[in-house]
């Protein structure tokens, strides 16, 4: 497995690469890497020749009250996993190597980046969208990989591969989730253990919607359905509970009559969980 720390070492690498005529596969991560990571490593290596997975925490898309700094980092572990996983190179370039001081040009999809979780956080998406164009410009992968767990972000990635013209695929991915249903995540272990147990409730909140798609519902009885499941947690707070559409995330409302996504940010005590699904209207 190649590690490579600088631009020139990932493009060096790609180039050999593409003199074989192979198609490229990467998968963006910010480290501290779990069974969802590794997922979506699986996937690309199903479907490009060659893996390269990125690993940097990008301070662009933390905001000045976010954990940036104590967002957990195992280096050592990452690079064991990866390679044991087959990924055939590694990008893992310190903050000073992908930013110039200043302030650099950026990307934005001000129709996604300012609505749901970028309403909470200012300057989230913009940074996502401008650090995934500048991986895509280093490593050009002829397909890139992200989680379906992070749906806005999934969205918001496909919309600027799609109005840009940048020239690869874009695949989303299932969300991995641990034997009990909870969407695997860095932060399910600062859950105290009480918590823990009850937070497999987004889960089946979401379980419950399922069902319920079937019976011809109004949004509206979506929404009843999960927001009932999870009051039955009794330390959950509910952040919020959104209902979009699927491929836009624009709202909806009335009669369910096409594919929606339904979008849950729930906290217990400080740990912020999200999770996700697709339900589409009866046949
Ligand atoms: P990070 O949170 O490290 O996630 C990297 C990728 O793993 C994302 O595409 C995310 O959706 C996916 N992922 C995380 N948990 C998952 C799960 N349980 N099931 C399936 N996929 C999961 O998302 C980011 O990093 C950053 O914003 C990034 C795209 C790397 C840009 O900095």
């Amino acid at each position: 497995m190649i590690v490579c720390r600088t631009k020139a070492e990932m493009r060096a690498t790609v180039c050999d690469w593409r003199a074989d005529r192979a198609t490229v596969g990467l998968v963006p991560t910010m480290g501290y890497l779990h069974e969802g990571h590794l997922g979506l490593v699986r996937m690309a290596r199903e479907t490009a020749d060659r893996t390269v997975a990125s690993i940097f925490v990008n301070p662009t898309q933390f905001g000045v009250n976010e954990d940036l700094d104590t967002y957990p980092r195992d280096e050592a572990r990452d690079l064991a996993l990866l390679e044991q996983k087959g990924v055939d190179s590694v990008f893992l370039p310190g903050v000073e190597e992908m930013y110039r001081p200043g302030e650099p040009a950026y990307v934005d999809v001000p129709e996604l980046s300012g609505i749901l979780q970028g309403a909470l956080r200012p300057c989230h998406f913009r940074g996502v969208s401008t650090v995934v164009t500048k991986l895509f410009n280093i490593v050009t992968p002829d397909l890139a990989i992200f989680g379906e767990k992070d749906y806005q972000q999934l969205t918001l990635i496909r919309q600027m591969v799609r109005d840009l013209d940048m020239p690869l695929e874009i695949r989303g991915h299932p969300t991995v989730r641990e034997p009990d249903g909870l969407a695997m995540s860095s932060r399910n272990v600062r859950l105290r253990p009480d918590h823990r147990q009850e937070a497999v409730a987004l889960n089946e909140a979401l379980d419950r919607a399922v069902v319920v798609a079937k019976t011809g519902p109004s949004i509206a009885d979506l929404e009843t359905a999960v927001r009932s499941r999870l009051e039955g947690s009794p330390s959950a707070t509910i952040e919020s509970i959104d209902i979009r559409d699927a491929d836009t995330l624009e709202e909806v409302s009335g009669t369910l009559d096409r594919r929606v996504v339904i979008l849950l940010a729930v906290r217990y005590d400080t740990v912020l969980l999200i999770d996700q699904r697709v339900v589409a209207p009866p046949n």
